[in-house]
């Protein structure tokens, strides 16, 4: 379960960039933040993953109060969550099979874990036969299916996306959306960030619309609408 309770978060004195958010993600759900540039999608995304602390309020992340978690306990908290970025954030002079088998290894994962897991993760996102390649040599689509891999590698409790279809083409975006559909479909709580509004109201899934620091708008089988 995620969960803010009466959370604001300003960067700087007199600007505010979240103020007084309420929001609770049960497990298993799929939940899409939307909400125009600026709006504070990622401020929440960083505070989840708690790259940022809130001015105040508090989070709960599956199970961690990240306001009364040691800061030595912050990577046990990370371990539940996966994470995908719009800009994939691969490791360019690792193959496929590496780049996903390095987020098993600095948790110290055995090999005979990774030997078989890897291959596993890879299936599922529909890239057996290019373990071997570099992130050079795969498409936009394929480079990001390497970073949901990696995200899943370690069973993580939930997947956060901050735009992970930023970078691709249309069809490409509705393919990535639906392999991340499908993994929920599996038991992994999702939550995406996009500002795609045809790809939101492709699916029929909550959405949570925020605006200038504040959600205005919670709805099961939302619509993308401002
Ligand atoms: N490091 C920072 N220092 C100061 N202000 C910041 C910082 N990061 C974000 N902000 C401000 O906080 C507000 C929310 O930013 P945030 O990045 O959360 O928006 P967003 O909804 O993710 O936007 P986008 O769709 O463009 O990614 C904006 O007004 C932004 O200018
Ligand atoms: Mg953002």
């Amino acid at each position: 379960m995620i969960e803010l309770r009466d959370v604001s978060k300003s960067y700087e004195i007199d600007t505010v960039a979240l103020d007084d958010v309420n929001l609770r993600i049960d497990d298993g759900e799929f939940v899409f933040l939307v909400g125009p540039s600026g709006s504070g999608k990622s401020t929440i995304i960083k505070l989840l993953t708690a790259e940022l602390t809130p001015t105040s309020g508090s989070i709960t992340v599956n199970g961690y109060d990240l306001g009364k978690i040691k800061r030595r306990k912050i990577p046990y908290v990370r371990r539940t969550m996966g994470v995908i970025f719009q800009d994939f954030r691969l490791i360019a002079d690792k193959t496929v099979f590496e780049n996903v088998a390095f987020a098993m290894r600095v948790i110290g994962a055995r090999e005979k874990a990774i030997q078989r897991r890897v291959p596993a993760m890879l299936e599922l996102v529909g890239l057996e036969g290019k373990e071997d390649r570099f992130p050079r040599e795969l498409s936009g689509g394929e480079q990001q299916r390497v970073a949901i891999a990696r995200a899943l590698v370690n069973r993580p409790q939930a997947i956060i996306a901050d735009e992970p279809t930023g970078n691709l083409d249309p069809s490409m975006s509705l393919e990535t959306m639906q392999l991340l559909e499908r993994i929920n479909q599996l038991g992994t709580t999702m939550l995406v960030v996009t500002h795609e509004r045809d790809l939101v109201n492709r699916f029929s899934k909550r959405v949570v619309t925020i605006m200038n620091g504040t959600i205005i708008r919670d709805e099961q089988d939302g619509v993308y609408g401002l």
